[in-house]
């Protein structure tokens, strides 16, 4: 065999373990068009309602016994169904009140990044200002506290001994949280409220430490520093900084993590004990361990199914993961921008202008990846270009109302499975992520009635939610800036 032949023949091979690999992955996607498993979406909505209690997973500490020698941290990580008892009656319910949440949370996005771009300096705010959001950008302050917010929870020891408890994971925010005893105002939880007394490693941060600077509000009381942070949305939490231990799955531990404990809380967290902050500013999460990078994977918003939130774990090599460029905003240290080229559907790319999706100079615009945003929202313009070609090839498919903030709705109830066109994102570096159906054809009943899950905004801002990334483990490499997305590895 001469050695080109041998060359040929590893291409060769190479290019069909390749296809094989892409056919055992995506069975059901070609890249034009992808299946929709209805009977399976219509049966998650429905075991959604009878999913009662977290039952899976007890409060108790479910550490693995063995001590990991390897430098990924990791926590369980649940979706909001699984830890939250579901007082709905129906699965159209269950979607109403997950879209009023989500855009109250699109709302408080577009409120941070306004504060930021305009300027807003830190002593302009004073604690409990919150007259500023509702009054100058008139952001509605609604109560939304029988709600709950939060799509996605941890599983997090917090003090020593540890305390396990339900924590929001937010990337669109950075500083930690809990509620604390003694209560002035506490929203209702599903662990018992935080004991500082019962911990030996709390500790008050001084008014003069570097971590009590870094917040945007805070006040100094007797020597110590008191935060408040407030979500745009009608949610705040205000209380002591401290510093406290945190465990991970397997017994390690961090000290020292700066933590708000927070003695005034109201709001939309209703069963979490508090929020882990995963933004890309110093008091989140991930800066605090100085973790080079960190993932998670989304479960299946429907399902009890747990999977985990890891740090310094780097984006794996392999066929499937699509990389992509993460950028930051210079005005705003928070959030996760993605370098964002257009999207197709069909394989057919929008007609609209790349610079729809481009993070201005002044840090307006852009393409952010958000954990807490179910829908994905984007530009008027893309979204009924998105919209317009989605429509011009399911005209086999029988369309009915839209719902809510979906315009593109349709009665399935007569299929088990349909062949809708695919949609994808293309980034800027030339990744391309194919989604699965599933992940932009959602039911918004039990009875069949789906809808495509994507929505208009008028900021410029465009945020790529959770209903998108499900399913996926979606990597932040903080030391490389890449974003990858690795299909089914949860
Ligand atoms: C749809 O999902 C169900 C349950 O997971 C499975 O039994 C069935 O074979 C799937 N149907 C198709 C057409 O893939
Ligand atoms: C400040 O400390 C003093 C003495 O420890 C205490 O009596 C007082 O209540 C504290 N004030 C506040 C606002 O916490
Ligand atoms: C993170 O890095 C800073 C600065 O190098 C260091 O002071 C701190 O102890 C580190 N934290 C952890 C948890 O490793």
């Amino acid at each position: 065999m001469t050695k080109l032949t041998f060359h040929l023949l590893c291409i060769l091979f190479t290019l069909s373990l390749h296809s094989t690999l892409s056919r055992t992955f995506f069975p059901t996607s070609t890249g034009l068009s992808s299946e929709l498993n209805v009977s399976d979406s219509i049966h998650k909505t429905l075991s959604t309602l009878s999913i009662t209690s977290p039952t899976s997973h007890p409060k108790t500490a479910s550490f693995d016994s063995d001590l990991s020698t390897s430098s990924v941290l990791s926590l369980q990580l649940h979706s909001r169904i699984s830890v939250h008892k579901s007082s709905h009656q129906n699965y159209e319910s269950v979607i109403l009140s997950r879209l009023a949440r989500d855009s109250l949370r699109v709302n408080s996005l577009q409120t941070k990044l306004k504060l930021a771009v305009n300027g807003v300096k830190k002593s302009d705010l004073k604690p409990l200002d919150s007259q500023l959001l509702s009054e100058d950008l008139q952001v509605p302050v609604t109560s939304g506290t029988s709600q709950g917010s939060g799509e996605y929870f941890v599983r997090v020891g917090i003090g020593h001994p540890p305390s396990q408890l339900y924590m929001v994971l937010d990337t669109g925010s950075d500083v930690n949280w809990l509620q604390c005893a003694p209560c002035a105002d506490c929203y209702q939880q599903t662990d018992p409220i935080f004991e500082p007394m019962a911990s030996s490693s709390y500790s008050p941060v001084t008014c003069d430490a570097h971590d009590c600077k870094s917040l945007d509000v805070s006040e100094c009381r007797n020597g110590t520093c008191m935060y408040e942070v407030s979500y745009g949305d009608g949610s705040y939490t205000v209380g002591d900084l401290v510093t406290e231990t945190v465990t991970f799955t397997g017994y390690n531990a961090v000290q020292n993590i700066a933590i708000g404990c927070g003695h005034v809380n109201e709001g939309l967290f209703v069963g979490a004990a508090g929020l882990i902050g995963l933004g890309g500013g110093p008091l989140s999460f991930p800066s605090q361990i100085n973790a080079t990078s960190y993932s998670y994977c989304l479960v299946d918003r429907d399902s009890d199914s747990a999977s985990t939130l890891d740090f310094n774990s780097p984006i794996p090599h392999d066929a499937v993961t699509v990389t992509a460029p993460l950028l930051r905003n210079k005005k705003l240290e928070t959030f996760y921008y993605v370098g964002l080229r257009g999207l197709s559907v069909a394989g057919e790319m929008l007609g609209v202008p790349e610079s729809l999706f481009k993070l201005t100079d002044e840090g307006d615009a852009g393409v952010i990846v958000d954990s807490g945003t179910a829908v994905t929202r984007l530009q008027t313009e893309a979204y009924n270009a998105l919209r317009d070609a989605f429509v011009k090839r399911t005209k086999d498919l029988t369309a009915t109302n839209g719902v809510a903030l979906f315009d593109t709705c349709y009665d399935l109830s007569k299929k088990k499975s349909v062949q809708v066109p695919t949609v994808s994102f293309h980034f800027s570096n030339g990744g391309v992520l194919d989604l699965p159906a599933k992940n932009y054809l959602i039911p918004v009943d039990s009875v069949g009635t789906f809808c495509l899950a994507f929505a208009p905004t008028s900021s410029t801002l465009s945020i790529i939610g959770n209903v998108q990334q499900q399913g996926t483990r979606v990597s932040y490499d903080l030391e490389n800036s890449l974003i990858g997305f690795s299909p089914d590895k949860c």
